[in-house]
């Protein structure tokens, strides 16, 4: 990809595939006429270079603030930014690889990136000095190092709050496909295996009353267990802090110690962030101390699981089995894992267009507050403002 500006606008087009109309698509994100789409895949260049003409309005040559921006966001997000910023986006199909994120970060103000992006001290001093915003389109941020960004007065913005809703739906979802069988039951019917009705047949286990533990109950974690209620379960939890007594009343939720989470749950559901302290969280000694019926999901990040203790304790039928969504070193699954009794997906907590757009949405609101000489909402790092 070559990228060449144009008065103050620049605009790179991402252009290796052959794949026609895909790549149409992708192009015509950025908002260009379908026709100068066309002309430009038929041209089959990488490098794109386009007169004023195509914008709808002609502006005053300004000069704005330079973003980079990972990927090509939604619609709404990506007309606001183009209001306040010239903007380069990656607009691959792939992630961009890291000497990509390197090259392009070079005289940004700022970056908007996703958690498959590592923010260090390496990227930051490619970016240079005039970097000031990395605004993370997630609420994890262990992707970023925050006192480095701090110590480089670059403010480091996530987006709290938007996804918890969709995010427990998802450990729903995770937590009764693998309760339920639902994924070998979809494999049987759509395979043509499934030639008879039996009595036995994929029989799983119930939800309904039994007992959900849930270690972390911030915003998530109660979303999770709000949703519990209707399946009249018993809810235990441990979280960093206990939970005020108006909020375990309204969640039914009794306070135990997390030893008593992993010995007591025939659910367990966890929310805690990848921090130093979360790493590795459910190890060895805590999945013994689960019972031989339980399930452990996992919507939150990979390493707070030790992945080879969990592929142990399956294989010896410690536990009765898992569902997923994160993993150690993603996007790498251990052949471990690829059992029956374990739920798979690909970090999709998050993943509904409304919320992936309000995440986005935040991200860029907060990158043209700092700008603005404002607070950015959701700052990670008030004490990088300059
Ligand atoms: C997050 O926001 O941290 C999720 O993992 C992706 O939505």
């Amino acid at each position: 990809m070559v990228c060449r500006p144009f008065g103050h606008y620049s605009l790179c087009v991402w252009a290796e595939s052959t794949r026609l109309p895909r790549r149409a698509n992708r192009i015509n994100q950025v908002g260009i006429s379908k026709r100068t789409v066309l002309e430009i895949v038929l041209k089959r260049t990488s490098c794109v270079t386009l007169p004023q003409s195509i914008f709808k309005t002609q502006r005053p040559r300004v000069s704005k603030p330079k973003l980079y921006s990972t990927h090509v966001l939604f619609e709404e997000p990506r007309r606001k930014l183009a209001e306040h910023f010239d903007v380069e986006y990656w607009a691959g199909e792939e992630r961009p690889t890291r000497p990509e994120v390197l090259k392009r970060v070079v005289g940004k103000d700022a970056l908007i990136c996703l958690l498959t992006e590592k923010v260090d001290a390496e990227l930051l001093d490619a970016a240079g000095p005039n970097l000031r915003i990395v605004a993370n389109v997630a609420v994890g941020f262990d992707n970023i190092d925050v006192p480095a960004c701090t110590a480089r007065k670059v403010a480091v913005t996530n987006t709290p709050g938007v996804l918890d809703e969709t995010t427990a739906d998802f450990a729903w979802t995770l937590l009764m496909a693998v309760a339920r069988r639902l994924i070998e039951g979809d494999r049987m019917a759509r395979s043509g295996a499934w030639t008879k009705w039996n009595l036995d047949q994929l029989c799983g286990t119930d939800v309904w009353g039994k007992t959900l533990g849930i270690i972390g109950l911030g915003r998530i974690g109660r979303a999770v267990a709000r949703r519990a209620a209707g399946f009249r379960m018993r809810i235990i939890y441990n979280s960093r802090t206990r939970a005020a007594a108006e909020i375990e009343k309204e969640l039914n939720a009794e306070y135990v110690s997390q030893d008593e989470v992993f010995e007591q749950a025939d659910f367990l559901s966890l929310h805690v962030p990848l921090n130093v302290e979360t790493r590795g969280l459910v190890g060895p000694a805590e999945l013994a101390k689960m019972k031989p019926t339980a399930f452990l999901i996992n919507t939150t990040r990979g390493p707070v699981v030790q992945e080879a203790a969990l592929i142990d304790a399956l294989e010896r039928g410690l536990i009765a089995g898992a569902a997923l969504d994160v993993f150690e070193r993603e996007p790498l699954i251990p052949d471990g894992l690829r059992r029956d009794n374990v739920v798979l997906a690909p970090h999709l907590g998050s993943a509904s267009v409304e919320t992936r757009t309000k995440m986005a949405l935040i991200a860029v609101e907060n990158a043209i507050a700092l700008f603005a000489g404002k607070r950015p909402a959701t700052i990670l790092n008030p004490e990088a403002l300059r």
